[in-house]
């Protein structure tokens, strides 16, 4: 069956379902199709495909596209035998540590749009900053709280937390996420040598 996948390399929620695609073999499976736009020009974004113009989306010849990256993701993971969620009741923690990533995703996401797609007079740094205090305490709870799950095996979570991770890098560098957080940082730099995250590094 042939699968095809509206991507952007600078997507870091295109990025959780290329690492799913590399680390459950399926990057063969795949067609690359190019989109990209923005909140005010959905550009070429399929909107024909998901309504709401965001990639990715995930086109199957046998069932409706998919989307978002949460649903992509499950579905490879099961079309492959993937492994990457855990019976219960870790599962429950395992989609909840994606939905903190995730949640990190959406925040930083419209943090760069504030800064780099609205026009400069409708910009507000007070929203601008309620978006990173988000990112800042949901990097907090991961450093606290969640360390000993991102130690196990792998899963969609530590996926989503390590994409999130690197968005703030490409993004939001000049944040330095890393202080205060030393516990998070070294599970990044181990993580973030896996073939699967360098194979899908966001363009320079
Ligand atoms: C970005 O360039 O930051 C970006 C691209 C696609 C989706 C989200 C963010």
């Amino acid at each position: 069956m042939t699968l095809r996948l509206y991507h952007s390399p600078a997507s870091p929620f295109v990025r959780k379902v290329m690492v799913v695609l590399t680390e459950t073999d399926q990057l063969a499976d795949v067609t690359l199709v190019p989109a990209a736009g923005t909140p005010l020009d959905p550009g070429t974004m399929p909107l024909a495909r998901n309504p709401l113009g965001k990639i990715p989306c995930l086109e199957r010849d046998d069932g409706p596209s998919l989307y978002d990256s949460r649903v992509i993701c499950r579905y490879l993971d099961q079309r492959a035998g993937g492994g990457l969620y855990p019976p219960a009741p870790r599962l429950w923690e395992t989609l909840t540590l994606e939905a903190t990533a995730d949640g990190i995703l959406d925040a930083a996401v419209l943090l760069r749009y504030e800064l780099a797609v609205r026009p400069g007079p409708a910009r507000s740094a007070e929203w601008a900053e309620a978006q990173w205090q988000k990112v800042a305490r949901a990097l907090d709870a991961l450093e606290a709280r969640w360390m000993p799950h991102l130690a196990g095996p792998l899963d969609i979570g530590q996926i989503a937390v390590a994409c999130a991770l690197g968005y703030l890098d490409f993004r939001h560098d000049g944040r330095h996420w890393r202080n205060g957080r030393p516990a998070l940082a070294a599970w990044n730099e181990t993580f973030a040598a896996r073939p699967s995250m360098l194979a899908t590094r966001p363009p320079a």
